[in-house]
C-alpha cells in the first residue's frame, strides 16, 4: 500500500469536500491530519483561499511546508471548519485526543469552530472507549498530587486500578513538554465506561489543564480503509 492509498488518506482526501473557498480552518495534529494539510495545500496551490488555525506547532510547520496560509489565533474571531484525526471514535462520536500531546490547542480550535470533521483508519473506532490511554494535559506544579487526585476521579467513575504513567519525551529522560508548556499524564483505563461522568470529574481537578476526551463536538466522521472512506454523520 502505497501512501497514496492507505486508509488515512482516504480519510484526509474526502474531508476536502467540506473545504469551501474562502473559509478559516482549523488544522489538525497528528499524522492523519498532516496527510489533510499537505492535500490541502495542492489546493491552494490551484487557486484555493483558506486561512488555517493551527492546532499546534507540528501542524503549523506542516501548514507552512505545504503553502497553506496560517491566521494567527489571537486574529481568529470565527472558525468554519476543524478537520482532525483521533485516537478513539466512540459512540455517538465521543473521542479520546491526545496521542500527540495537543489536546488542548486542539479542544480550544474544536470548541470554536462551526464544523468539526474527525478523519480517521478504521482501526479507530471502538464500542467502548478506553483501550487507548486517555491523556490529560496537567500543570507542572504538584502534578504528583494532581495524578492522585486524577487516579481518584478516574475510579469514582468506575474504572479499576487505572494506571497513570508521566509522558516522557522523546530522549526518555526528560518528561515531555505539550507546546503549552505543561505536562500529560497517560491515564490507562482499559475501557472508560461513562465517558462523560469521567470527563466532568477530571475537569475540577486543580492542575487538570485539560482531558482528552471529546464530546459533543464531533459531528461528521470519515472512516478511510483499505478500498476508501465512509462518512458518518451525527
Ligand atoms: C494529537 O494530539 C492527537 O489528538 C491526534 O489527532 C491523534 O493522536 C491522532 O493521530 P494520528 O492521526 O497520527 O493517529
Amino acid at each position: 500500500m502505497t501512501p497514496d492509498d492507505s486508509p488515512k488518506t482516504h480519510a484526509a482526501r474526502a474531508a476536502l469536500d467540506y473545504v469551501q473557498d474562502g473559509m478559516v480552518l482549523g488544522l489538525g495534529s497528528g499524522s492523519t491530519a498532516e496527510i489533510f494539510i499537505a492535500l490541502l495545500g495542492h489546493r491552494v496551490a490551484n487557486g484555493l483561499r483558506v486561512q488555517g488555525v493551527p492546532t499546534s506547532t507540528a501542524s503549523a510547520a506542516a501548514a507552512r511546508e505545504a503553502g497553506v496560509p496560517l491566521l494567527p489565533i489571537d486574529h481568529v474571531e470565527r472558525i468554519d471548519l476543524t478537520v482532525d484525526g483521533a485516537d478513539e471514535v466512540g459512540p455517538e462520536f465521543t473521542l479520546i485526543k491526545g496521542g500527540g500531546g495537543c489536546l488542548l490547542r486542539e479542544k480550544i480550535i474544536a470548541n470554536a469552530s462551526d464544523l468539526m470533521v474527525v478523519i480517521v483508519d478504521d482501526s479507530k473506532l471502538v464500542s467502548t472507549l478506553g483501550a487507548f490511554p486517555l491523556p490529560v494535559e496537567v500543570d507542572r506544579f504538584g502534578f504528583t498530587i494532581t495524578a492522585k487526585k486524577i487516579y481518584d476521579a478516574l475510579a469514582a467513575t468506575g474504572i479499576a486500578r487505572p494506571e497513570i504513567a508521566l509522558r516522557m519525551g522523546r530522549d526518555g529522560k526528560e518528561p515531555f513538554l505539550t507546546d503549552g508548556g505543561h505536562f500529560i499524564l497517560d491515564c490507562a483505563c482499559g475501557r472508560i465506561p461513562d465517558p462523560r461522568k469521567t470527563a466532568e470529574l477530571l475537569c475540577p481537578v486543580p492542575g487538570v489543564v485539560e482531558h482528552g476526551l471529546f464530546l459533543d463536538l464531533a459531528r461528521i466522521v470519515i472512516v478511510g480503509d483499505a478500498e476508501g472512506a465512509e462518512i458518518l454523520e451525527r
